[in-house]
């Protein structure tokens, strides 16, 4: 079989999401709707990628850099045939070109594979709707060969009446492509280039036009308003949370997680409702995850419970940790196995040893934590001097009492003690107790002052 050229169509202006952003840009499940497609693409491993973009000027290219696809822009945008024009000279003649759109993000890589399958010549991918207002039909003769295509605009009482529809998505012989392209007017209707006439012409030409549906209908549905958007957003969600059922995850409620990113579960995950998962994030075997928890870029090893309303992002979990309520670790926080993160507690940058505790409102910034270390309520690390940032180090065995602050640079040596209330500025040695508040006083016979009496 011939090589693989994909053309994405991308230059349209999306008038109606009311927007700056080029339409393409939107996300869907994180990712902007042309990384989608670009995704796709690239799993069919073509020779050349190329999109056509327009609108939004530099913004598309830019933000899809990290991409080995050619971006060719379309100025004026003066149809679909003209459009995919503009891509051809970057095309090799012995190959297909498989032509595809940035606003249709859900296009199944089966879907495309089947296209391929289909046969040489021409292949449409096509769909049948009750309601097909709006799409270009597809029209057959008697023997049920296509023969063209009629858009909406151009079709007369009687077409209009044909319910399948095409897609937009086809693929092609390039050398074909190539002179059928230079060939089309713009005497219809819309007076643009349709993409669509050269499904006449290759019947004319003598070649066998194939169709292929797609299993789904959401697969083809393009976007064109935030309401369109948040659609295939459900659609991708469901389609996530069905895949983490059927691996054995449990759900509070399919219908209320959010994964914009890959997220991999071990056996016996149980996640609450309302989580969002973005990244990368792996949780262990029987890990927990707490209602409306948002975990970005983390790993979370076996048997840890994270409790309701925690934030974790780019943070490593050991196993059989208790994170929060209420927690939140920022990036570079690394918590060994069995350690504890209560409500209110902030960490950043940060590793806390093995069976550490810091189970109420503390800040530990900048720290390294040795095992078996408590970190008393309100304890916080006073990492940043306005500056520089400092770091604290606890060691072993260490007990920080209540409401301590920790002025970094700073050692807390091995099973010292500090007792509460606290403010130290200097290394404290080991297995001693360090104190750095003013003795208790009672003055007797102290009396509270008045006001004045009129
Ligand atoms: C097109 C098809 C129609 C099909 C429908 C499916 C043509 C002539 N018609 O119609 O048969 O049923 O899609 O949605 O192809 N674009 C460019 N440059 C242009 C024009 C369009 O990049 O100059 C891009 C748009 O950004 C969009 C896509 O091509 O992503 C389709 O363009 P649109 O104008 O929406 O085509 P339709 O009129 O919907
Ligand atoms: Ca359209």
């Amino acid at each position: 079989m011939n090589s693989l050229n994909i053309v994405i169509l991308a230059a349209g202006k999306g008038t109606r999401m009311y927007s700056d952003k080029p339409k393409v840009l939107h996300a869907l499940a994180g990712k902007p709707l042309l990384q989608h497609v670009l995704d796709r693409a690239t799993e069919l491993k073509p020779q050349q990628v190329c999109v056509v973009y327009g609108h939004g000027g530099e913004a598309v290219p830019q933000a899809m850099s990290g991409y080995a696809a050619k971006f060719v822009i379309q100025e004026p945008q003066l149809g679909t045939g003209h459009a995919v024009q503009q891509a051809m000279p970057h095309l090799a003649d012995n190959s297909r070109t498989l032509v595809l759109y940035g606003d249709v993000p859900l296009t199944q890589h089966d879907t495309l594979h089947q296209m391929q399958q289909a046969g040489e010549g021409l292949v449409l991918l096509t769909v049948n709707l009750d309601n097909p207002t709006g799409y270009g039909r597809i029209v057959r003769n008697e023997d049920g060969d296509v023969q063209c295509i009629v858009e909406e605009k151009d079709a007369t009482s009687e077409l209009r009446e044909i319910k399948e529809v095409n897609t937009g998505i086809l693929l092609a012989p390039t050398q074909r492509l190539r002179e059928w392209l230079g060939k089309l007017g713009n005497n219809n209707a819309q007076g643009e280039y349709y993409l669509t006439d050269i499904v006449a012409m290759a019947v004319q030409d003598g070649l066998a036009v194939h169709t292929v549906q797609p299993k789904q209908r959401w697969e083809v549905e393009g976007i064109n308003n935030k309401s369109q958007l948040a659609t295939l957003e459900r659609v991708w969600q469901q389609n996530v949370a069905n895949k983490l059922m059927a691996q054995g995850v449990s759900l509070a409620d399919p219908d209320r997680l959010d994964v914009r990113g890959n997220l991999n579960c071990g056996r016996d995950v149980e996640i609450d409702v309302g989580c969002i998962f973005e990244g990368e994030v792996s949780l262990g075997d029987r890990v927990r995850v707490g209602a409306y928890s948002v975990i970005r870029d983390a790993s979370i090893a076996q048997g840890t419970q994270i409790a309701a309303y925690s934030h974790i992002d780019d943070s490593e979990v050991g196993a059989d940790c208790h994170i929060g309520p209420y927690a939140r670790l920022r990036p570079g926080t690394k918590l060994h196995d069995d350690a504890h993160v209560g409500n209110f507690v902030e960490i950043k940058n940060s590793e806390i040893g093995k069976g550490s505790k810091a189970n109420h409102l503390s800040y530990i910034g900048d720290s390294t934590v040795g095992s078996r270390v408590n970190i008393g309520a309100g304890t916080i690390t006073c990492n940043y001097d306005g500056a520089n940032k400092h770091r604290t180090i606890i060691e072993d065995d260490a007990f920080i009492g209540s409401d301590t602050q920790l002025v970094a640079p700073v050692r807390v040596g091995k099973g010292a003690t500090i007792g509460a209330g606290s403010t130290i500025t200097k290394d404290t040695p080991d297995n001693e107790l360090t104190l750095s508040r003013s003795k208790q006083v009672s003055i007797s016979g102290w009396q509270r002052p008045q006001k004045g009496k009129k």
